[in-house]
């Protein structure tokens, strides 16, 4: 047993104590194949009660308008039944000592019209990322999206704001608003995916506005210090991404910004492919952004016990978020602890429907449940 790992001390966030600073990265698992989206006990219920010895879990990303969807199967939070299937979700963590946020999720451009009745789906600017959707038929080449307009922006920051009422309403201890991996708030951001002329385009206090638009909604349904965000600063050629001279001022920008709130942490992710010989790109975002946020960070992507560890340590985050590895080690802390081997994932099951290669992860020395 080794205890004396920073990983394991605990953390406050604002009101809430977490037991660890171990956090469950949000996955997406396509297991809501239902027609509602509605998440279940059977499977996400138990998914999560699994991982409950985290720090924090933040679910997978959860649609908050029928506009929002992107993924075959993923679970929303717009409808009553929706929350009332998250609310057995929350009770089933808590039972176990547990906390969970939940993630909110909108895809703009990286939606399909297979999903809307063939309508277009919703992006800052009307450019097509060339990257692929994933339909209820498989795989498809996303489309040219169409421009938002002022009454749409109104409308999904409504939506956010309604998502993340249900989710207090359904136990959840806070939420993550997804602002990160090239889906619509990021496409905001970003002056190549976003050319728009009027208050949500141009200068990076525009491209930056919307987020900040949600913050403010949501903040008046629930505790600001419930409330969470996560960026990708250095996301290139992922989902029609690109670095340009724009993107580090942007981002620096709305990192200083958010020092006006009192959020319950920002999540912030090391570039997910190797960025090194790209220009403008940031290769150490923890590092850059570290003197610069004053709350609560978590870092994640490519993180072992180890490297986990050592980055709290040296006082460049405070928490660390792990992805994959949770998705085949429910026990994730003990491990850590006991210092144990992990389990592999098994990417093959990674966006299929059922139990399989999702609750039936075994702890350590526990039998494979069936
Ligand atoms: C199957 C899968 C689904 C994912 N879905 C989401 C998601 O819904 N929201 C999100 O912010 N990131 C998502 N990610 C990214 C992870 O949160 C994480 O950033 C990534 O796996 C890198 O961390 P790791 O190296 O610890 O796995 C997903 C990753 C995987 C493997």
């Amino acid at each position: 047993m080794d205890n004396n790992q920073s990983l394991l001390e605990p953390i406050q966030l604002g009101d809430l104590t977490l037991k660890n600073r171990v956090i469950m990265a949000p996955m997406t698992r396509s297991r809501a194949d239902n027609s509602g989206k509605v998440p279940t006990a059977d499977l996400q219920g138990k998914y999560y009660q699994q991982r409950a010895s985290a720090g924090l879990i933040i679910t997978e990303g959860s649609q908050v308008s029928e506009k929002a969807v992107g993924y075959v199967n993923t679970p929303g939070i717009h409808t009553k039944e929706q929350t009332e299937g998250w609310k057995e979700v929350t009770k089933m963590v808590h039972e176990k000592g547990g906390k969970i946020f939940i993630q909110l999720w909108h895809v703009g451009r990286i939606s399909h019209p297979d999903f809307h009745n063939g309508d277009l789906p919703h992006a800052p600017s009307a450019i097509n990322p060339e990257a692929k959707s994933y339909t209820p038929d498989g795989f498809k080449d996303t489309v040219t999206p169409k421009e938002m307009t002022l009454e749409d922006i109104k409308q999904t920051i409504q939506d956010f704001k309604n998502a993340a009422k249900n989710a207090w309403e359904a136990g959840f201890d806070g939420v993550e608003i997804h602002s990160s991996n090239g889906y619509l708030l990021h496409q905001f951001f970003s002056s190549t995916s976003n050319k728009r002329k009027d208050i949500y385009g141009g200068y990076k206090q525009n491209r930056a506005r919307i987020l900040f638009e949600i913050i403010d909604e949501i903040k008046t349904v629930m505790p600001e210090n419930r409330i969470g965000l996560r960026l990708n600063p250095s996301l290139h050629e992922i989902f029609g991404m690109t670095l340009n001279e724009d993107t580090i001022p942007t981002f620096d920008h709305i990192i200083e910004k958010l020092n006006n709130y009192d959020l319950a942490y920002l999540h912030l992710s090391e570039p997910f492919n190797d960025v090194s010989d790209v220009e403008h790109a940031e290769t150490e975002i923890a590092k850059r952004y570290r003197p610069v946020y004053e709350g609560n960070l978590i870092i994640n992507a490519h993180f072992d016990r180890e490297k986990g560890n050592k980055v709290i340590k040296n006082g460049d985050v405070d928490m660390v978020a792990y992805g994959k590895p949770y998705i085949s080690n429910p026990d994730l802390v003990e491990r850590f602890a006991e210092n144990a081997e992990l389990a592999e994932w098994d990417e093959d099951t990674f966006y299929t429907p059922g139990h399989k290669g999702y609750t039936d992860y075994p702890k350590t020395e526990e039998e494979v449940e069936v």
